[in-house]
């Protein structure tokens, strides 16, 4: 009896703080574990998701996360994510399986962490943007996505030169005759998005710095670049389009990444080159870098991509 006693008290003793239903939704019964903390924190309870379900493929603890569902340690991320495919997205708004999800409409006046560009769209339509520009458009396969999960957009200019460049080392540098058939593949894409005007998508074709003077100063809700890649470019068409931003608008772009982290994956392409034949091996990344500093604005990048993020940065007047 007194042997009984003493074995359930040294047990409760060592025993994990842990409730059962924590028990039972920690991978892997000799993983780590937490102190209880009175008040339990659920998985983004505040983001729509209830508390951490024994069923959940992604649970937690639930004091591995952050009050908006974001998994706060390496543990928690590591054991709750699911190998994921090459390019493969989360879809953006699956509040009920994604641990990740995050209710875009609390941040009325700071960027949200976004997993993809995906995810970009999203955020216009819970912002209520009306206007958007996107830079460098290709088959316009991008501005698709962004249309279909923002229905609020007013009016949204595809821009993109559709023209062979020299010194631009690029997959998307294709001869004219297919730069040709690339333009009328994008305006095929986004037709579905016209309103009975067939004024509410617009495309333009021109060279990026042309055409910015024909843009009224702070008239845009959303432009994202994606044109050149190389450093001079890039910091050329930030500086162009920055202006353009409206005051709590967003600047945006794809590929925050340098010339040789593009080599590695890409290597018939070569971002380091200018127009002019400089060369600059920080590319993207490094022009977004030293814009953020000369104009002391912060940027996010996207956290989940496989690589070729996007950096977002809001612009406060
Ligand atoms: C990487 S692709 C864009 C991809 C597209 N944003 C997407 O995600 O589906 C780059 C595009 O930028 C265009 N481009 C390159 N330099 C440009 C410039 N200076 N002005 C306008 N468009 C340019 C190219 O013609 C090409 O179609």
């Amino acid at each position: 009896m007194l042997r009984a006693l003493l074995f359930t008290l040294v047990s409760l003793q060592y025993a994990p703080n842990l409730s059962n239903a924590q028990l039972v939704n920690w991978p892997g019964a000799s993983g780590p574990t937490v102190p209880r903390r009175s008040g339990s924190i659920t998985g983004g309870s505040r983001s729509g998701r209830g508390a951490t379900s024994r069923h959940s493929p992604y649970s937690c603890s639930p004091h591995e996360k952050s009050e908006l569902g974001i998994p706060r340690s390496a543990t928690c991320v590591a054991t709750t994510l699911k190998p994921r495919k090459r390019h493969a997205t989360t879809s953006p708004g699956d509040k009920t399986l994604d641990p990740y999800y995050v209710d875009l409409t609390l941040f009325k006046n700071t960027l949200p962490p976004l997993q993809t560009r995906d995810w970009l769209g999203k955020l216009l339509q819970a912002r209520g943007y009306k206007t958007g520009l996107e830079v460098g458009v290709q088959e316009a396969r991008f501005s698709e996505i962004l249309l279909r999960s923002w229905p609020s957009a007013e009016k949204f200019y595809l821009l993109d030169a559709w023209t062979y460049q020299k010194n631009y080392v690029d997959g998307a540098n294709v001869g004219q005759r297919e730069q040709n058939k690339v333009m009328e593949h994008a305006s095929r894409r986004v037709a579905r998005y016209q309103d009975r005007n067939k004024t509410r998508v617009e495309l333009i074709r021109g060279f990026s710095t042309e055409k910015a003077p024909t843009f009224r100063d702070r008239s845009l809700d959303f432009i994202y670049l994606d044109a050149r890649h190389d450093f001079c470019a890039v910091r050329e068409d930030m500086e162009a389009y920055w202006p353009k931003v409206a005051c709590g608008g967003i600047l945006a772009g794809h590929d925050y990444m340098s010339a040789d982290e593009v080599q590695k994956s890409h290597s018939g392409e070569d971002w380091s080159l200018c127009s002019d034949n400089r060369r600059h091996l920080g590319a993207v990344r490094a022009a977004v870098d030293d814009f953020s500093i000369r104009h002391r604005v912060q940027f996010l990048i996207t956290y989940r991509e496989d690589s070729y993020n996007t950096w977002y940065m809001q612009k406060t007047c």
